[in-house]
């Protein structure tokens, strides 16, 4: 069995102004020691789907149907106290999308990763195992020991990144779910990180879920892709699959989108916008957008059929009406 596994998973906002679907019937899976890669634009839900993984969704949002299957457990239907003191933190942790921002300005370092373990750890708690555990993490990370006693605004926006992913580890997890962690930062520092989760993942056989809107971070770290467009995933395979192969329309025109500087290929993008998740168009999601719509397609939704062992896609041009 996969070590966490994500079934038809739908998390709702329930506002005044209708319900906002932003996770809707979501499936997929992830493997001891794999990285997972979550693309697509924004506003289509990757975050939403990051805080259901840890039962974080804010009001007036909730998981409204579905399975997260990790180890046995169902979280969708374990307790809030039940999640925190045996699930968060210690099997799956999250680095926030903007959370090297979030830093407690007051705290030195040392103090706020010995903070994140004493809130998701149950029963007595070892102060100095957790400030040496602090120390070995940040040398771990790329940082001296020394960082322990600086505050938020003595660090650069590299260090600070490195110190929430030095966050992320402290219980050992065995998932660590970043959301958009090298979004804010300049490309070298970017490409530092990138290579700090590549190293961290074979020196403690982490898994990940990678989450961004640039596949071309994905590229670089991920063994499986899943696209998401409007709170669905529309495309789901090895990298290689939905890199070399991509069979979405969507997908397609994600990959024409990244600038390729050797090539003289014109980047192209994809015109309109996502739609609002509240009254989404009916059929598929895509097609006011699609070159390729079909009469069917702004009639039915299409199923996620698996066009070769381990490739899905959810698109009428390659299933049979
Ligand atoms: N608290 C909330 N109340 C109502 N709707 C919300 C709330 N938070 C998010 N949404 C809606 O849910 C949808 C998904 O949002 P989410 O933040 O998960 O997307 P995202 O893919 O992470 O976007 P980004 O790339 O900008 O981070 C959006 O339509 C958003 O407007
Ligand atoms: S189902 Fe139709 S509209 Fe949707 S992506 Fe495929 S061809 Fe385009
Ligand atoms: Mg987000």
């Amino acid at each position: 069995m996969a070590l966490l596994e994500v079934k038809d998973l739908k998390t709702y906002y329930y506002t005044l102004s209708g319900i906002v679907k932003a996770v809707d019937n979501v499936s997929f899976s992830l493997e001891k020691g794999e990285v997972l890669g979550i693309a697509g634009e924004s506003g289509c839900g990757k975050s939403t789907l990051a805080w259901s993984l840890l039962k974080l969704v804010p009001p007036p949002g909730r998981i409204a149907g579905g399975k997260i299957l990790v180890k046995d457990n169902d979280l969708t239907k374990m307790s809030d106290d039940e999640v925190r003191s045996k699930i968060r933190w210690k099997t799956i942790s999250m680095i926030f999308q903007g959370a090297m921002n979030s830093l407690h300005p007051m705290y030195n370092v040392g103090e706020q990763l010995v903070e994140a373990l004493r809130y998701h750890s149950s029963g007595e708690f070892d102060e100095e195992a957790a400030l040496n555990k602090a120390a070995e993490l940040l040398e771990d990370v790329g940082l001296s020991k020394d960082m322990l006693r600086r505050y938020p605004h003595e660090l650069s926006g590299g260090q600070k990144q490195r110190v929430v992913i030095a966050m992320s580890l402290m219980a050992d997890p065995e998932i660590v779910i970043a959301d958009e962690p090298t979004t804010a930062l300049d490309v070298i520092v970017q490409a530092q990180i990138l290579n700090l989760f590549k190293k961290l993942r074979k020196e403690k056989d982490l898994s990940m879920i990678f989450i961004t809107h640039d596949l071309s971070v994905i590229a670089e770290v991920s063994d499986k892709v899943a696209i998401m467009y409007a709170g669905k995933i529309v495309e789901y395979g090895t990298s290689e699959q939905v890199f070399l192969n991509p069979l979405h329309p969507y997908t397609q025109g994600l990959l024409k989108s990244i600038p390729k500087i050797r090539s003289k290929e014109k980047i192209e993008w994809i015109p309109g916008v996502p739609p609002g998740l509240a009254n989404p168009p009916p059929g598929c999601r895509f097609h006011p957008r699609c070159p390729y719509a079909m009469d069917v397609c702004r009639r039915e939704e299409p199923p996620m059929i698996e066009v070769e062992p381990g490739h899905y896609v959810a698109c009428w041009l390659h299933s049979k009406r």
